[in-house]
């Protein structure tokens, strides 16, 4: 799929070229994965409309949804957003698996879930699927009795629980070298004033909602100071915008 390059330099980009050119793999901190987070928001700044993030999109956010799933180990997502979205497999396309498996990925990430109340919606189709992976961090019991899916139940009590941890046990425990965070707001808010996002890339979607309750991008409480974040990329597509941020780094 063709997108238009405004920046670093105007040019015509086909969308899965310029996402293998990302290089990802080659910034993993000793620590914790490499930490993307990937987000569409409407022109007047919500997260969804009518409850879901879904009609924002268009044909080119989709591919880039895809294409950076395509990229990572790992997808990390709150419960709040499996539930809303409905998660299911995480790669559905053969081809895209084997590709993964031919780049010596796993065929599909392992899908990472974090909850303090421990009420994870298991009903969600990822759960179903006998080839998808989970784990699951949380500070409460889970019931995973009647999935398919291979899940695992990481139990911290809930002083322990907190995001450096999961991302540091993905890094140790999972072998996560590129994590990549699909919300939502609470889950990504949280990241943020973590200091543990990396890049941050940003569908700007030719759409208004007009107001209503939608979510904006992060939830929770300010950051102590504002930090000022790198455009890598600026592409344009059927009037919406593709910006990539860096974070600086902590
Ligand atoms: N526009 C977009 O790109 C986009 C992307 C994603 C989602 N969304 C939308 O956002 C909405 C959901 O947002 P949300 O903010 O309510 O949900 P969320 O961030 O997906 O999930 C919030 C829940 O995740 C768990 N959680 C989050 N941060 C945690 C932390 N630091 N430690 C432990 N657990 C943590 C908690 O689960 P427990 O309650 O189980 O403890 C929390 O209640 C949906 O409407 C969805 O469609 C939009």
């Amino acid at each position: 799929m063709q997108f238009r390059q405004l920046l670093p330099a105007p040019a015509a980009v086909q969308l899965p070229e310029l996402l293998d050119s990302l290089e990802l793999r080659a910034q993993v901190p000793a620590q914790r994965p490499f930490t993307i987070a990937n987000f569409i928001t409407s022109v007047d700044g919500r997260a969804t409309f009518q409850g879901r993030s879904g009609r924002l999109g268009d044909d080119g956010d989709r591919a880039l949804f895809r294409g950076l799933r395509d990229q990572a180990d790992c997808v990390l997502v709150g419960t709040g957003t499996l539930r809303a979205e409905h998660y299911g497999r995480l790669i559905h396309d053969p081809d895209r698996r084997r590709r993964r498996a031919e780049r010596g990925l796993d065929p599909e990430p392992l899908a990472c879930i974090v909850s303090r109340s421990g009420e994870v919606p298991i009903d969600v189709p990822l759960f179903a699927e006998p080839e998808a992976r989970a784990v699951v961090f949380a500070a409460a019991p889970v019931d995973t009795g009647n999935v398919a899916a291979r899940v695992d139940v990481v139990r911290l009590a809930p002083g322990a629980l907190t995001l450096a941890t999961v991302l540091a046990r993905l890094r140790t425990d999972y072998s996560i070298r590129v994590l990549l965070c699909e919300g939502g707001p609470t889950l990504f808010g949280a990241l943020v004033r973590a200091g543990v996002v990396d890049e941050l890339f940003l569908t700007l979607a030719s759409k208004l909602t007009g107001g209503g309750d939608g979510e904006t991008l992060t939830h929770g409480p300010e950051v102590a100071e504002l930090d000022q974040l790198t455009l890598l990329w600026a592409l344009e597509r059927a009037g919406s915008l593709f910006l990539r941020y860096a974070l600086p780094a902590r």
